[in-house]
């Protein structure tokens, strides 16, 4: 699948199947997000294995299931960092997409689970994204 087509498929998706990322699937997500910090500066971590952050009341009400995965968008505070945040955070959700996975942008229907990633002096979490299996492709029903 090239970018165009990535773009073209890609809806945010909230039902995750409760399947772990597999393992070759996660090392080039998480190469994609190597690349993406050398190339901005930004801290940005894969988070797996941790399904409280999406478990809240807040969580359910934003129709969330079976996220045990999500990217944790860290960088350091400052005028730019949204638009950062952004632009290599689409540039994930498309790698993910290119991989057979499903995202959605989450900046308000989870709970911050701090001991789930590392936030250093000067830096913000900015935004997550939610990724697995998708139940369904998004978009219209
Ligand atoms: C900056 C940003 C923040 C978002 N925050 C949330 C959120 O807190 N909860 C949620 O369910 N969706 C959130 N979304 C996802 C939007 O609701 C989603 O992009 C919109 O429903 C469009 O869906 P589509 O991707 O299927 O076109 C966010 C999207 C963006 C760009």
């Amino acid at each position: 699948m090239n970018l165009t087509e990535a773009m073209k498929s890609r809806h945010s998706v909230r039902q995750y199947k409760d399947i772990p990322l597999e393992r070759d699937t996660k090392a080039e997500l998480l190469a994609e997000i190597d690349s993406c910090n050398q190339e901005s500066g930004l801290h940005i971590q894969l988070v797996t294995n941790e399904p409280k952050a999406f478990d809240s009341f807040m969580a359910h009400y934003g129709k969330f299931s079976g996220v045990s995965s999500y990217i944790a968008m860290i960088g350091k505070k400052g005028p730019d960092l949204e638009e950062k945040c952004g632009y290599y955070g689409e540039r994930l959700v498309l790698k993910a997409q290119q991989l057979g996975l499903n995202t959605c942008w989450v900046a308000m229907t989870y709970s911050k689970i701090k001991s789930a990633f590392t936030i250093s002096e000067g830096e913000k979490l900015c935004i997550v994204i939610s990724v697995g299996y998708g139940k369904n492709q998004g978009g219209l029903p």
